[in-house]
């Protein structure tokens, strides 16, 4: 499951926690996939069944909700595959932001919805200014600022509120849940400095699932 030691035996794709409740989250979301081509609307129909999720007891096992001292992210931040789709289509992950820590301001590049299941959070969402001619460098302006508590959950829409970071500021870590149209921690995405306007190449990582071998080589060059 979420144990690295442990992955070969549950394989890197498919349900990696394999409970009825994710199960039948993942079902919806493949259904409404099927039959809501808008993906505005389509998020918007999944809410009751990501809800449902997010007030569920009992699902996530403790191995997926703790520190990873060896996160990409840095401050201790754990990213844990729960399903992924083979083609890369869609995945479901938690991440554990330490008390205290923050992510680094990112993008996602796809739909999807990101709920709070443990602690709370502060998001800073930013706006991009200029066109993105240039790779290297985004001005940005927030946007807006919102804090979450346990049940709350926001969808993500590209490129609309697509940039942000999030802070934990509970005494206890924050973990929260996040169903992506993506394999989210193996694509390339971007980290942003908003100070200097640098973006440079990201990508998070599983803790506990390699990123396929062709992504792979990417890292190494
Ligand atoms: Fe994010």
């Amino acid at each position: 499951m979420c144990d690295t030691e442990h992955r070969h035996e549950h394989g890197p794709f498919g349900f990696l926690v394999d409970t009825p409740e994710i199960r039948a989250l993942i079902a919806e979301t493949e259904r409404l996939t099927t039959a809501m081509p808008d993906a505005a609307a389509r998020v918007e129909a999944l809410k009751p069944a990501f809800g449902k999720l997010l007030a569920a007891e009992g699902w996530l096992p403790d191995d997926c909700s703790r520190a990873d001292e060896k996160s990409r992210m840095g401050g201790g931040i754990g990213q844990y595959a729960l399903y992924r789709a083979d083609a890369g289509s869609l995945c479901l992950f938690s991440l554990v932001v330490p008390a205290g820590a923050a992510t680094p301001v990112h993008d996602h590049l796809a739909w999807g919805l990101v709920g709070v299941y443990r602690g709370r959070q502060d998001e800073t969402v930013y706006r991009r200014l200029d066109d993105g001619h240039d790779p290297a460098h985004a001005d940005l302006e927030i946007a807006k600022r919102q804090t979450l508590e346990r049940g709350d959950f926001y969808a993500l829409l590209p490129p609309t509120d697509d940039i942000h970071y999030v802070k934990t500021i509970s005494e206890a870590a924050s973990i929260s849940i996040h169903l992506l149209a993506n394999d989210t921690a193996c694509v390339w995405r971007h980290r942003f400095e908003p100070e200097s306007g640098t973006v440079t190449p990201f990508r998070s990582g599983y803790a506990n699932a390699p990123c396929p071998p062709e992504a792979q080589a990417a890292t190494d060059r």
